[in-house]
């Protein structure tokens, strides 16, 4: 068996998922985990038993036995240093989502991953929600004949969007809507989108964090297919980082509908009220399985490292992601249809950490 040496930098939510599924894994023979957080790092040590743990990534990028790094650091302006540093290192790298915050960013670093021949990979972890593969599925298969239009509509409770947005200035559609953009290009190839029209709307977010509650995306595609994608982050609490997207994809010989609002398991206390558990993005560990798409797509990329496979969603696709956030803030500021390939990103919304 061929096994991977794997370095992990940022162990919060989605960093802690990463670190205790590779702790598991058969294929990982060292974990080496970085967290300046240093409460948090003693839980990650104690969880997953690493072979060294430091506040100071550079040591995980300076480690030569280290096949693979995973960035899952915040703020997202971490995110292209420390994914340019371990490129040019020569490590395979799994970066989560957002590859940059500028295109330019974006290019180089898929440059240096071309010149040194690595895998690089966004954290799209959608693609690994059953539901979503199914839709996949039913395209590739034409079980509903070719696409005619589909509409995502995604909301986060408004705690995790006071985490989210407080931390960074990007739109709910390159922090959310992005997640739905991936899934539907996906859907969609291998056809490309040409127009973006967005409109963003401000209510309870913009005295807290600044930011709008909700954006609306609609982006018309080469062959004419219309998507419908909107994102919003002022729900309710339903449990800690609730999400809940429902799906609808017409095609020209049926409809697949899919209800991915997480309302199938209700848990109602007198001191908490109504709760949904196993309803947030990444999902949580449930005793011996974990219930959601963030365990399988770490695996996925190990043994992509492992077995030298091709990674699920590589940074040039996430980069047409960009480009489609970046258009659909464009055209919510000027209130009119935005041309792809985008040539300019001028606006502060979309370029300002
Ligand atoms: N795919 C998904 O479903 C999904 C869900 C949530 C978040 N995300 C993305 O994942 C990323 C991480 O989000 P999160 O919610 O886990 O964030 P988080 O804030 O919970 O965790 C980030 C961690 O990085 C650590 N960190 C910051 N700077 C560091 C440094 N220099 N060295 C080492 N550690 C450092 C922080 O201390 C923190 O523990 C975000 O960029 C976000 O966009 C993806």
């Amino acid at each position: 068996m061929q096994q991977i040496n794997v370095g992990i930098i940022g162990t919060g939510w989605c960093g802690g998922i990463r670190a205790n599924t590779c702790a598991g894994s058969p294929l990982v023979k060292e974990l080496h985990v970085a967290e300046i957080n240093e409460d948090r790092l003693k839980e990650i040590v104690a969880e997953t038993k690493p072979n060294s743990s430091t506040t100071d990534y550079m040591k995980i990028i300076e480690n030569d036995s280290l096949d693979t790094i995973i960035i899952s650091a915040t703020p997202e302006t971490t995110h292209y240093p420390m994914a340019k540093a371990a490129l040019l290192a020569g490590k395979h790298v799994f970066l989560e989502k957002p590859l940059a915050l500028t295109l330019e960013e974006a290019d180089e670093l898929i440059q240096i991953q071309k010149e040194k021949n690595l895998k690089f990979a966004i954290g799209y972890s959608q693609r690994f929600n059953h539901k979503f593969a199914y839709a996949k599925k039913s395209l590739m298969e034409k079980t509903i004949g070719e696409p005619v239009c589909v509409l995502v509509s995604r909301h986060l409770t408004r705690g995790l969007g006071k985490k989210i947005s407080g931390r960074i200035k990007l739109s709910p559609a390159a922090m959310e809507a992005t997640h739905d953009l991936d899934f539907v290009l996906w859907l969609m190839e291998p056809a490309k989108p040409v127009q973006v029209y967005s409109q963003a709307v401000d209510g309870a977010m913009k005295s807290v964090t600044g930011s709008a509650d909700a954006q609306w995306i609609m982006v018309t595609m080469d062959n004419g297919v219309i998507l419908n994608i909107g994102a919003g982050w002022t729900m309710p609490p339903g449990h800690p980082n609730y999400s809940a997207t429902w799906i609808e994809l017409t095609g020209t010989d049926g409809m697949l509908v899919i209800d991915d609002t997480h309302r199938d398991v209700i848990f109602n206390t007198m001191d908490n009220g109504i709760r949904l558990p196993m309803s947030t993005m990444p999902g949580e560990s449930v005793g011996h399985v974990f219930a959601g798409p963030m365990h399988n797509e770490t695996l996925h990329w190990i043994e992509a490292v492992a077995f030298d496979r091709p990674e699920m969603c590589s940074a040039e696709k996430a980069r047409r992601v960009m480009e489609i956030y970046m258009a659909a803030d464009v055209s919510a500021e000027l209130n009119e249809a935005v041309k792809l390939p985008l040539v300019e990103t001028p606006l502060s919304a979309v370029a300002s950490a």
